[in-house]
């Protein structure tokens, strides 16, 4: 079953704002810079859509989106947002059950695939690959905890982090997936940054 982030989704850029500062959102726009104008874009798990905002003062016109989010009082609050003359379309749904039809520039994933047990992350990962066209972008933002190399505060901060979201979104895993070895020679990485002591990383991809 899906993580349902209804119940926190009113606070949950201000906690993730007291938690990490500035550093989710600059993880997500210094990608950004990737998407050229009139792409048509899938985001998956925007939460309550300020991404959308951000992509809107790159290009007011011209994106078409695929906003697809599991959580409907995210989607609510997405609506809300500015977008200019974009044109969105907010599908309230968790991702595995859908299906996009056509393929995309742009794949946006920005914390969302530690959200997955392995299982899923799997899945989710071979049907978006399927859905972005060849030389389309995936635009990847995620915590990153590796057990040679981690700090004892980033295990306990991402094990508080679980705790936190198992009790409130009924998240489904307790462990980071590391995502990067399915961006294997089918993609090449394009773009990768830091943040938060190595905690957080941004990365883009092209398909090749
Ligand atoms: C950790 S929050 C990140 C929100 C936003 N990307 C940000 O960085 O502020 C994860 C988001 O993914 C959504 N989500 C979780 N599982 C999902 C799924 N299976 N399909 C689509 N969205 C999902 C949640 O509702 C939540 O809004």
């Amino acid at each position: 079953m899906a993580s349902n982030y209804d119940k926190i989704a009113k606070i949950y850029d201000l906690l993730s704002r007291l938690v990490f500062g500035k550093y989710i959102v600059k993880s997500q726009v210094c990608l950004l810079k990737y998407v050229p104008p009139g792409s048509t874009i899938l985001i998956v798990g925007g939460g309550t859509g300020w991404i959308l905002e951000e992509l809107s003062k790159q290009y007011n016109t011209g994106l078409i989106i695929d906003y697809v989010e599991s959580s409907a009082q995210m989607v609510a609050l997405s609506k809300k947002r500015w977008y200019g003359d974009n044109a969105v379309h907010f599908i309230n749904l968790p991702i595995e059950s859908f299906t996009a039809g056509h393929s995309y520039d742009i794949i946006i994933t920005p914390f969302v695939f530690d959200n997955f047990n392995p299982d899923k992350a799997g899945q989710v990962f071979k049907n978006l690959h399927r859905e972005l066209k060849t030389k389309g972008i995936w635009l990847y933002a995620d915590f990153v905890y590796n057990e040679n190399e981690g700090r004892l505060w980033q295990k306990l901060l991402l094990k508080t982090m679980y705790l936190f979201f198992s009790l409130t979104s009924n998240i489904e895993t307790s462990e980071l997936e590391n995502m990067e070895r399915c961006f294997d020679n089918r993609y090449q990485k394009i773009f990768e940054s830091w943040f938060y002591a190595r905690f957080i990383r941004s990365q883009a991809y092209q398909k090749l």
